[in-house]
């Protein structure tokens, strides 16, 4: 009897190597390397250079634009994140936790795409490889999904898979998920390195060849990246990437990758009882339970990619006997914060080594960005002295080791989405470009001076 042949593929890059080794030779990681079994006729290289038929070259003028146009999902959030749309002929892989909501935002899109509320309708099939049918159809039914045009299977197998896709020929595919995925030529078991990179090879290829948009959802590790090899990033075509934090209804969407557009948008989503909705004035929604008046609330307009976001910081300063009082951030850096506190201990005479301080970013945004270093000192100083700031005012800049401010960057478009939701002054550093006719700014060279500025304070009560 033969012995299956079997290969060590590292689990970083996915480069094999025909015997064990402590480390991989290609990526350099160590101890990555796991047995994997591979049917010699079924070796993927091989095989496919087999059944490829050759390329044929064509002018490159005839394949410009017409290869990249995106056909929109209807779905705004998402829509704004791929740039317009899915790319025909493309693959994209929405990596996010488990319940983060991959599989709702993918019925939804999908749904959308096939009632041709962007248009005409189109042909969708969901492969669910994770839940059955039924669960799906649950989930369906509970977001009012009943499109005709959208077509669900359970199914692992992949060339299974790809008869379905021959038989329905559909616009759009959506494998949930890469890892649940198998291929049974390639021998090694479901969810290996091995699978996922054959899988979605498989499946890049295929849609290249029937300009069918294919969406992989991916699973993450711990550490946030892509499950399964390396690799996988560089077969697809997009990486998007969803998460939130889990007691909260706010989702985010952006791309990691993106070969047809940029990486700087983002997408916000909020998950209720109807599934996810688009969140098109994310502003408004962050500051709708603010309280004004209150010490220790500043609201600043931060930069998330390309979008402007208010946010409220809020922080506490309560007196603390214990020997290193505790710090706690929410939503912004630790680190950060700690640089912030010391910089208001030196250079703004603020002593806080007896005091607890909570800094925390309402509504579970994450902000992780210097251009809230100063709604952060603010609203330390504010909580610490107990004299609120004016509800009308905003503020954003970095402030350096030795107290000054710095302007962030594109500190216009921040006054302006402030402007818009009617705040009419903000503290600035000193360098900053003039504000929006409605607004007031208050210019200020070192932290010290922000805080003391006497413009915007309102007295203790
Ligand atoms: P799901 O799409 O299954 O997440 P993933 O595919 O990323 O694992 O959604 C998971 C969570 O979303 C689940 O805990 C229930 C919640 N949810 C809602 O709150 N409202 C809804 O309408 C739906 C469909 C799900
Ligand atoms: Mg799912």
């Amino acid at each position: 009897m033969s012995r299956a042949k079997t290969v060590y593929r590292c689990s970083e890059c996915g480069a094999e190597a025909p015997k064990w080794m402590g480390w991989c030779t290609v990526c350099e990681a160590d101890g990555t390397l796991s047995e994997e079994i591979v049917a010699l006729a079924a070796r993927p290289g091989r095989s496919f250079a087999a059944l490829a038929p050759p390329s044929v070259p064509i002018p490159i003028a005839e394949a410009v634009g017409v290869a990249t146009q995106p056909v929109a999902t209807g779905d705004d959030e998402l829509d704004r994140v791929l740039g317009g749309g899915l790319v025909p002929g493309s693959v994209t892989v929405l990596g996010g936790e488990p319940g983060v909501g991959k599989s709702t935002l993918l019925l939804q899109a999908l749904a959308s795409i096939a009632e041709g509320t962007a248009g005409r309708g189109a042909t969708c099939l969901y492969v669910t490889a994770e839940e059955s049918a039924r669960q799906v159809a649950l989930r369906a039914d509970r977001l009012g999904v009943s499109s005709p045009s959208l077509w669900l299977v359970a199914e692992t197998s992949l060339p299974h898979v790809i008869a379905h896709i021959d038989a329905l020929a559909p616009d759009v595919v959506v494998v949930d998920s890469i890892q649940t995925v198998h291929d049974p030529e390639l021998g090694s078991a479901p969810g290996s390195v091995g699978q996922v990179r054959g899988c979605a090879q498989r499946l890049v290829s295929e849609a290249k060849v029937r300009g069918v948009s294919v969406v992989l959802v991916g699973h993450v590790t711990k550490e946030g990246g892509l499950a399964g090899p390396r690799v996988l990033e560089h077969l697809v075509d997009t990486v998007l990437a969803f998460d939130g934090e889990r007691h909260h209804a706010l989702r985010m969407l952006r791309a990691v990758k993106h070969r047809f557009g940029s990486t700087h948008e983002l997408g916000l989503f909020e998950m209720g009882e109807a599934g996810l909705a688009g969140v098109p004035d994310p502003s408004a929604l962050f500051l709708a339970d603010r309280q004004a008046g209150v010490p220790g609330s500043v609201v600043a307009p931060v930069l998330d990619g390309q979008r402007p976001l208010l946010v409220e910081v809020q922080a506490l300063v309560v007196p603390s006997n214990a020997p290193t009082p505790r710090r706690t951030a929410q939503g912004v850096d630790g680190g950060r914060l700690a640089q912030v506190l010391a910089v208001l201990d030196r250079h703004a005479d603020l002593d806080l080594s007896r005091a607890e301080v909570h800094v925390a970013v309402a509504g579970g945004v994450r902000v992780p960005e210097p251009g809230a270093d100063m709604a952060m000192a603010l609203a330390v100083a504010s909580s610490a002295t107990g004299r609120p700031l004016t509800s009308d005012l905003v503020t954003c800049g970095e402030i350096g080791l030795g107290g000054e401010l710095r302007q962030v960057h594109r500190t216009e478009r921040r006054l302006a989405e402030a402007a818009r939701l009617g705040f009419a002054r903000a503290v600035v550093p000193r360098s900053a470009p003039d504000a929006p006719a409605t607004m007031r700014l208050h210019r200020a060279g070192s932290i010290a001076e922000a805080i003391h500025h006497q413009a915007f304070q309102v007295s203790a009560a």
